[in-house]
């Protein structure tokens, strides 16, 4: 359970079930069930009240570097190494003077309300090229500014699904996403991919036997496996789609990240524009912490996602958006030099742990920004608790899937600079070896937490 706290599986805050029931669905003694929960409140992950039963906590020192969702990302307070998120520093010398050039526009807007609620036109314009260039024509009457593609699957989400709808995944998927749908009551139907990437067939058939009101994949350098589908696979997505009439949400976050691939044209190309929105940001190829991203559709679903976000949030920042127009503008030359470095970052992990932990089948990604690692072995929430003892912040598999799936899995990401990373090689493999030492309950870190 304390694992389960700690990796946002279990919300916090939840009932816990009675002493008497759990022995009882656990057929083990009162007395064990009664030390355990004793364990738990004395080590802060439990808290109790005569007659209101016991429900989940954390622990003071632990708050704000876990919780019952994925965030906060970045800085976390704790002097921990993270390798729970996927997110690379700003390239700092071009970030400056993006927003310095942001600054220099900012008199023009001055005068105005400063209020665009489908976003400030000249970034429509420029998000717009882009996909324009990408092959997809693309108007900026079609796109919406949002506080990140997040933002963007989470507007999708309200104005599309009602409790109950069933959402076809990828599985695994990006765990923000699984999140949103939980929040939104929808029922997800995950597909899995294969070590070559998407079955088509299966993703049809699903289509079939359970008719989603809605799709959501991530084509381009998936996270967390990092695949990206081939020209062919997204045709026959496409037709599988177009045929189920299903709605499609194409996450294209980390389409800039490709380090050693072409990408082909965005699986929008091969869709129904009416059921078909594609969303992205700045947060990968720039920075997180522009909170700039996008939604793009026909006009129509346009509006209605304006509608959905008006009522939560009216418009972003203006000097952010004129900070991503510049940035969207001068992505040709910030570009290369990030994949540059993460070439070499992935190279350096990938290298260090075939050193570190020989056993582990660890497949090289073509782009994106983590290794999606096989440990070989169902120890993925123990790795994640030793990591706690050498310093490290992990993200166990079974976050990135539903129903407890892809315990043997780690995601690591490559977003460190090369000697943090070596480093970090050196200690995930002590924290596997200590996992898989381990008895079948880990004591909890009392050292990081008592
Ligand atoms: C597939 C995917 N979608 C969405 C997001 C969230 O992106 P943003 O920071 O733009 O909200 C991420 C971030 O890791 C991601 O990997």
């Amino acid at each position: 359970m304390r694992l389960l706290v700690l990796d946002g599986r279990l919300a916090l805050e939840t009932r816990l079930p009675g002493e008497r029931d759990l022995a009882h669905a656990l057929d083990v003694s009162r007395t064990t069930v009664t030390a355990a929960y004793d364990a738990l409140r004395r080590h802060g992950y439990a808290a109790s009240r005569q007659g209101s039963g016991t429900w989940t906590t954390l622990p003071a020192s632990a708050a704000g570097s876990a919780g019952s969702s994925w965030a906060p990302f970045g800085p976390d307070g704790s002097d921990r190494l993270d390798l729970a998120h996927a997110a690379p520093e700003a390239p700092t010398r071009a970030l400056r003077d993006v927003y310095a050039a942001a600054l220099e526009q900012l008199p023009r807007h001055l005068p105005t309300s400063g209020y665009h609620l489908f976003g400030l036109p000249e970034l429509r314009a420029a998000i717009a090229a882009t996909f324009t260039e990408r092959g997809l024509p693309t108007t900026p009457e079609q796109v919406l500014v949002t506080a990140g593609t997040q933002q963007a699957f989470s507007l999708v989400l309200s104005a599309v699904v009602d409790p109950g709808d069933r959402v076809l995944i990828d599985h695994p998927t990006y765990p923000n996403a699984i999140d949103a749908l939980r929040r939104a009551s929808a029922r997800p139907v995950p597909v899995p991919l294969t070590s070559d990437g998407w079955d088509v067939d299966a993703v049809a058939a699903a289509l079939r036997q359970t008719a989603p009101r809605l799709a959501y994949l991530i084509p381009d350098f998936h996270n967390p496996t990092g695949l990206l589908a081939d020209q062919p696979t997204r045709a026959a997505l496409a037709t599988a789609l177009t045929r189920s009439r299903t709605v499609t949400v194409v996450d294209e976050t980390n389409v800039d990240l490709a380090l050693d691939a072409d990408v082909p044209a965005p699986l929008a190309c091969h869709l129904p524009g009416a059921s078909t929105v594609t969303i992205g940001g700045t947060s990968k190829s720039i920075w997180g912490g522009l909170r700039v991203g996008w939604a793009r559709a026909d006009t129509q679903t346009i509006r209605r996602l304006a509608a959905a976000r008006a009522t939560m949030d009216i418009s972003s920042p203006v000097v952010e958006q004129l900070a991503a127009a510049e940035a969207l503008h001068r992505r040709p030359d910030l570009l290369p030099a990030t994949l540059a470095e993460l070439r070499l970052r992935r190279d350096a992990l990938v290298s260090a742990l075939n050193r570190q932990v020989p056993q582990w089948h660890v497949r090289v990604p073509s782009g994106g920004l983590v290794l999606w690692c096989d440990t070989g072995l169902a120890v993925s929430s123990r790795l994640v608790a030793a990591g706690e003892r050498y310093g490290l912040r992990l993200a166990a598999g079974p976050r990135f899937g539903v129903d407890g799936a892809f315990e043997r899995r780690l995601r690591l990401p490559y977003t460190h600079p090369v000697d943090v990373l070596e480093n970090a090689a050196g200690l995930v493999a002590q924290a596997f070896r200590t996992a898989t030492a381990m008895p079948s309950a880990p004591e909890p870190p009392v050292d990081t937490f008592a």
